[in-house]
């Protein structure tokens, strides 16, 4: 079986690599695609086609695809979460460095500089004084939530002998496993504020973060700290933080979310949304998301959805089923009823839940008939079934 992909953006060669030829056809124009292929493009204008098993995009946020909409129709929605991890890390790295040795403000200071050599020398020395930094290790770093990048960034800082302090009370067992046991567990967000020298934040932006970078949690930090945002602008409070710079609280802010206010403030630096901008992210991202679009095209399984359940069940044999239905009681009863009427045995069973959505693999001992098929997707509640 082969299957063809839709791309709507052009999509890194090395992802491109993992879908082989013999298998699979990939195209920015193409009749009755499997699957879409996509990185920003917005999916919420085009009429995705009936032939559409599964939607990837290659990249972290999905807004640009109706994922409700294809939940209703029973098709995964896949992205490449933590691809890009490692990219941002490094510019929280460097937000690190810039904070504590003044690096853009001496900078500025250089080129504004005037005269011929000597003069410039003279400048500098004199100059210099107004732009003395401090050293990393030993001051302490609060990093708050722990996932693909904080925990990348909790590890990192620990390496550069930072002292480190971390909250996540939502962390999950595999960030728990690659957070590095010298980060220490911060009790509360107020204890990380009060306990560190600079405060990086890694949560998504929702109704619990926004603004979670506030007056009173700036209050509590030792005097002269610096806080990076690299994940959304929202979940600092602006105002409060420029009030922080102005009375000394803060030394500075480091951030990837430029504002008319902040962006020529002395103190700021604010970088054009840069965290995830290098070739390996772009790279990394399309490559994990080919190989999950292609383990559930040829087997059914599925990781990194933001819809559907994680689901991954070894092949037992070559006669496979995956169902996407609704979560309500008795789908499993039903689906196993239909099998059983056309005399099929199970031999492995897997079904997962999330939210509003099931999805369920059933392996069987003999092959699964079309009119099998036709059978399952008329049971109320599924809302797709396909031959693996
Ligand atoms: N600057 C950029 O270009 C760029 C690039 C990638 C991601 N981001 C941003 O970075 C954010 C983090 O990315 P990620 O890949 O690490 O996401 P992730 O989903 O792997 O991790 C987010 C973590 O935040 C935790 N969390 C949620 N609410 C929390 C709260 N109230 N307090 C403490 N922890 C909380 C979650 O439990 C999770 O572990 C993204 O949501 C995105 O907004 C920015």
């Amino acid at each position: 079986m082969t299957f063809k992909i839709l791309t709507l953006n052009s999509i890194s060669v090395r992802g491109l690599e993992r879908l082989p030829r013999e298998r699979y056809e990939v195209a920015s124009e193409i009749g009755h695609p499997d699957a879409l292929l996509l990185r920003s493009a917005d999916v919420h204008s085009i009429e995705i086609p009936a032939s559409v098993l599964a939607v990837a995009r290659a990249g972290a946020g999905t807004n640009n695809i109706p994922v409700a909409k294809l939940s209703q129709r029973g098709v995964p929605v896949f992205n490449a979460p933590g691809a890009n991890a490692n990219a941002v890390k490094e510019l929280v790295l460097s937000g690190l460095f810039l904070g504590a040795r003044n690096i853009c403000q001496a900078w500025e200071y250089v080129r504004g500089l005037a005269g011929d050599d000597h003069a410039i020398e003279e400048a500098v020395e004199k100059g210099k004084k107004k732009f003395v930094g401090y050293e990393l290790p030993g001051r302490t770093l609060g990093v708050v939530g722990l996932g693909a990048i904080g925990v990348e960034v909790a590890n990192a800082a620990l390496g550069l002998r930072m002292k480190v302090l971390g909250y996540d009370p939502q962390i999950t067992v595999q960030r728990a496993w690659q957070l590095s046991s010298g980060v220490e567990q911060a009790l509360s967000l107020d204890d990380l504020f009060a306990r560190s020298d600079m405060v990086t934040v890694h949560v998504p932006l929702n109704d619990a973060t926004r603004h979670l970078v506030n007056e009173a949690r700036l209050r509590l930090m030792r005097r002269g700290g610096v806080i990076l945002n690299f994940a959304r602008a929202q979940i600092v409070e602006e105002a409060a933080v420029l009030a922080g710079l102005a009375a000394g609280q803060l030394s500075a802010y480091v951030c990837d979310f430029p504002t008319r206010a902040a962006k020529d403030h002395p103190k700021v630096v604010a970088l054009p949304h840069l965290g995830a901008s290098t070739g390996e992210a772009e790279e990394n991202c399309a490559i994990m998301v080919a190989d999950t679009l292609r383990d559930f095209l040829e087997n059914g399984n599925v990781r990194n959805s933001v819809n559907f359940p994680e689901a991954v069940l070894p092949r037992v044999g070559e006669n496979r089923l995956g169902i996407a239905n609704s979560n309500v009681p008795n789908m499993v009863g039903q689906i196993s009823t239909c099998l059983a009427e056309a005399r099929l045995n199970i031999a492995d069973l897997l079904n997962k839940s999330r939210a509003d959505l099931a999805y369920t693999i059933i392996d069987t001992d003999a092959p699964i008939g079309q009119d099998v098929l036709v059978r399952l997707r008329a049971i109320p509640g599924v809302l797709s079934a396909r031959l693996v």
